[in-house]
């Protein structure tokens, strides 16, 4: 099976399994990864879904969609990596993947 591993602000990690094509954002809340709080449930409409995708794995998540950048733009721990949990679904693909979450949520 493969895994995806979610780091806290502050160092925690949380590794969890990955169900194909669910979303990022839903693997999260469905393992109680806490720090994705997900007000909009998926709707790009929020941005409180924020992750920085570690390295290399950036490429294995797609790309950011004109609406996901404009409320990336509104994170304000912004990085040049970072992806609405909501918009990128999971693959056997991002096995070992490493997401960071953001101190705060907007
Ligand atoms: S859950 Fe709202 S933008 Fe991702």
């Amino acid at each position: 099976m493969a895994s995806i591993t979610f780091i806290e602000h502050d160092g925690t990690e949380h590794a969890v399994e990955i169900e194909p094509g669910k979303s990022l954002m839903q693997t999260a809340i469905d393992n109680g990864v806490p720090g994705i709080d997900a007000d909009c449930g998926g709707e790009c409409a929020c941005g409180t879904c924020h992750v920085i995708v570690e390295g290399k794995w950036i490429s294995t998540t797609g790309s950011a969609s004109e609406d996901e950048l404009q409320m990336l733009d509104l994170t304000p721990e912004r990085d040049d990596n970072s992806r609405l949990a909501c918009q990128i679904n999971t693959s056997e693909a991002m096995d070992g993947m490493v997401a960071r979450l953001p101190e705060f949520q907007m």
